[in-house]
Order: C-alpha cells, then structure tokens, then sequence
C-alpha cells in the first residue's frame, strides 16, 4: 500500500518494514498533490520517500503518483505530530519543508508549523549531519525561522542547494512564475555543546 495508515497513533513507524528495505529517508512535509516528491523519488530509486500531507484530496493524488514507482509512500497525518511521534529518531536523512502555510496575519502566527519545539523534534528524527530544507516566499517567517534555528543551536547554517539540485516543487513554480523571490534554508544537524 502506498498510503500509510500506521497500526496505531503511538507506537513509530518502521521503514525498513514500511519500504520493505532499509535506505536513506527523505521525508516532504506538507508535500500537497506529491509532485515534488515524485519527481525526487524517481531521481533517486535508492532512497526512500516519505510524503506527509493532513488534506486528503491531495494525500489522494499524491498516492496516485507513489502506485507507478516503489520508493514513495504518503502518510496522511498532521506534520507536527508525525514529526513528533510516528518517526524514529535518528531515521531521516533529509526533511524537505518546502512552502508551509505562512500565516501572515500576527494574530495567526500561532498557527506556523515551524516553533522552537519543532526544531527540537525535527533534529530528534533527523540522523548524525541530516538536513532540513525550507523554502518560503513570506520574508517575514523566513527571518522568523532563520532566528529560532540560530537560537537553538542545533543546525548549522548550511549554503542552500541551488534551484537546479532539486525539482521544482508545484507551489516554488506557481510563485517563481510570478517572479516572488524565493527564500531558501538550508539547516545541518549539529550536537549541541553542552
Ligand atoms: C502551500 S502548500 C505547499 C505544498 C508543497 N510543499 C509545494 O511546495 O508545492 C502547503 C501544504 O502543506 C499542507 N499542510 C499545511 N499544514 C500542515 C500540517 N500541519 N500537517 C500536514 N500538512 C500540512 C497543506 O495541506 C498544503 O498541502
């Protein structure tokens, strides 16, 4: 099956046994209809990829992209959560955070997905020197997320890839097309030091 639906809310999630393999994972948060994913999936037949999207119009689609190739999964499950509790620690190679929902309006700032405890749970998940990838066309939570990373001192500011390493995901095309300028980061597990 290429939609996950994991035996149970609190015990993580295996990929060997989900993938049927073990290989590096590549985890998209928020994938949307899986276009990005899909198309880095079939990039890279020996790795894994994990899409988690909470829309289920979209998980659809992006389900029926992962059925043509056997390296592509889709769970639908709000990110946080699945960040928190439904992925192992130390098992993710990279997080592609391509996009999330900016909520501009102060007064739903509250809602952005990226929070000093989400940095924490993502560099719990992510292996020795994994990487999270952001991309963002809202300048104002690009500098949010910019300031809470370097508060945190987990990542290490890393030169982000460029446009040509990675496919284009739906949503940088809708807004490169329309010239935004695109904000990009590029974070690299660290130990702290204690
Ligand atoms: C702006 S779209 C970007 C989609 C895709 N990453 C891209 O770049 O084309 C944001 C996506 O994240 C999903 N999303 C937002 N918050 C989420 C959450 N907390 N958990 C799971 N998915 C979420 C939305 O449903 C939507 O599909």
């Amino acid at each position: 099956m290429v939609e996950l639906i994991p035996e149970s809310c609190t015990a993580r999630l295996d990929p060997q046994k989900i993938f049927g393999r073990a290989a590096p994972l590549h985890v998209d948060l928020g994938c949307g209809d899986g276009a990005f994913l899909f198309a880095l999936a079939t990039r890279m037949p020996e790795k894994n990829f994990l899409g988690v999207e909470r829309i289920a119009g979209r998980v659809e689609k992006a389900c029926c992209k992962a059925d043509k190739i056997d390296n592509m999964r889709v769970l639908r499950f709000e990110t946080g959560y699945a960040v928190k509790y439904l992925l192992p620690e130390r098992s993710v190679e990279i997080f592609h955070l391509l996009f999330p929902d900016p909520w501009p309006k102060r007064r739903h700032h509250r809602r952005r997905i990226v929070t000093a405890g989400f940095l924490r749970t993502i560099w719990m998940a992510l292996k020795e020197n994994g990487i999270l990838r952001i991309a963002t066309d809202h300048l104002g939570y690009f500098t949010r997320i910019s300031r809470l990373a370097e508060e945190s001192s987990l990542f290490a500011f890393m030169q982000p890839s460029g446009e040509d390493d990675f496919p284009a995901s739906a949503f940088e095309k809708k807004f490169a097309s329309t010239g935004a300028r695109i904000y990009r980061l590029e974070l690299r597990k660290v130990s702290p030091v204690m």
